[in-house]
């Protein structure tokens, strides 16, 4: 990291001026730094959405949007989808370097032997209606973790960061399971320790008292790559969440309950349920060019789920690996899902369509991911749930590198106010 050049920023009105550092990180481009500018010139900067506003620094995941680049810890996505396991993705992410394989092994063993819930803890689902949305579920069950490993939880040990983090990704498939079996009335299974992570929860999910699951191992290696490329990215909204609730000093279970709900959101993680339910709405490839339209109608509030990212300005990497598995998924399953050639012809209309080609709109991640959730047996209304197991590792790697910065601030953005200017109180008789 360097800190270079210098931007001069000089209010004629009042002639008062800024020099702000021009930071540049390893790649991407070079940031102005504007800590001092309210000292130096009275005003704040105003970026709504924060298209143009870094909001930290990390050394976690970078993204290209133009080029369509996306890596974890250096690593390209794609190698790390080919080669790697979630579970050693994790690792990567948390601790920045891949781990050997002894470090696997303990690793691996840590989170294994911290998967099942707490007794009590299943108490908490017995005051939900059947039909609550999972997502809900989740949310609330992960941020009662806070309960249960609250008091002896020192946020600023390192040995507590790092058991907090094993514990979130060892009990997220479980919790997410039993929220899945709570909504249609079936018996918590416990997490069987001789399955790997993604075949520990697939059971978990799927298995029944009465015989043993037969899970084809397609679907395990297809989970484990979509949890592969959901793990991290960047400063998204869920991640940013979880930032900025951690930067108050909150307990890390709560701050990932944050995450969780800002990313059941339809602009974010929510569009994977978004997009199998508008598949579905459409229905047949005739209906597609309807659809379009209405996307690009400005009087009609319906979008393209699944299309435009506010980062990639290309196609999403993890959308090109997605869509390669979706077709072999479905082939090897033997799944025929009519929906596909609704999604595939979708996406032919709108990559030459002008209004999304020069708006730079592409299937993003979520696009293809539903499909294969469904080929995979899993309720749309899960598909959100599956994104948090898989970001949790992110979530949780990004919360620690915010304890572990010396100088870290409480997240507190400035406005401009708009509202009513000073004015005097008027007794209720006088109003
Ligand atoms: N369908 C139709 N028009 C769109 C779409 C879409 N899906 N996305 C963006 N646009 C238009 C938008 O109306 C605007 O047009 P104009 O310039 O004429 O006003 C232009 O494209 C730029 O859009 P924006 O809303 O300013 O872009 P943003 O960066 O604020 O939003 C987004 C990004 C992902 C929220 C948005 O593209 C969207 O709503 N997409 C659908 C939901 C979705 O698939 N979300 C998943 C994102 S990827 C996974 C994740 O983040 O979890």
């Amino acid at each position: 990291m360097s800190e270079s050049k210098i931007v001069k920023l000089v209010d004629e009105s009042s002639n008062r001026s800024s020099e702000l550092p021009l930071i540049s990180g390893t790649l991407g481009p070079a940031c102005i730094d504007i800590g001092t500018l309210y000292k130096d010139t009275g005003h704040f900067t105003y970026d709504p959405g924060y298209g143009s506003t870094a909001s930290t620094k990390s050394a976690i995941t970078y993204i290209d949007g133009d080029e369509g680049v996306l890596l974890y810890r250096g690593y390209p996505i794609e190698q790390l989808a080919q080669q790697s396991s979630f579970l050693e993705v994790s690792y990567l992410l948390l601790n920045g370097e891949l781990p050997n394989k002894a470090q696997f092994e303990g690793f691996e063993h840590d989170i294994t032997h911290h998967t099942m819930m707490h007794e009590a803890q299943k108490n908490f689902f017995h005051g939900f209606h059947h039909d609550a949305h999972p997502m809900a579920m989740l949310a609330a069950a992960v941020a009662s973790l806070s309960a249960f490993y609250h008091d002896d939880l020192n946020v600023d040990d390192p040995a507590d960061r790092k058991l907090a983090a094993i514990r979130l990704i060892a009990k997220m498939p479980t919790i997410a399971a039993a929220c899945y079996r709570y909504s249609i009335g079936w018996p918590m299974r416990y997490p069987r320790n001789n399955l790997e992570y993604v075949d520990r929860f697939l059971h978990m999910m799927f298995e029944v008292p009465s015989e043993p699951l037969q899970m084809n191992p397609v679907a395990a290696k297809a989970l484990d790559l979509l949890f592969i490329l959901h793990a991290d990215h960047e400063q998204n909204a869920s991640t940013s969440t979880v930032r900025l609730v951690g930067s108050t000093g909150a307990n890390p279970y709560a701050s990932i309950a944050a995450g969780i709900t800002a990313l059941w959101g339809p602009a974010h993680g929510g569009a994977n349920e978004a997009v199998l339910k508008q598949l579905k709405e459409i229905g047949t490839p005739d209906k597609v060019e309807t659809a379009v339209k209405r996307a690009k109608d400005k009087n009609d509030s319906f979008r393209l789920m699944g299309f435009g990212h506010r980062v990639y300005k290309n196609f999403d990497p993890r959308a090109k690996i997605i869509r390669e598995m979706c077709h072999k998924v479905l082939a090897e399953l033997g799944v025929n899902d009519p929906l596909l050639d609704v999604a595939m012809k979708l996406e032919e209309a709108a990559l030459k369509d002008d209004y999304f080609v020069e708006r730079k709109l592409y299937p993003n991640v979520d696009f293809y991911s539903g499909i294969i959730y469904k080929a995979l047996g899993i309720p749309t209304e899960m598909f959100t749930v599956m994104f948090a197991i898989a970001r949790t590792s992110g979530w949780i790697a990004h919360w620690i590198e915010q304890h572990e910065t010396p100088g870290s601030r409480i997240g507190r953005p400035r406005q401009i106010y708009t509202g009513a200017d000073v004015r005097d109180y008027v007794p209720t008789a006088k109003r």
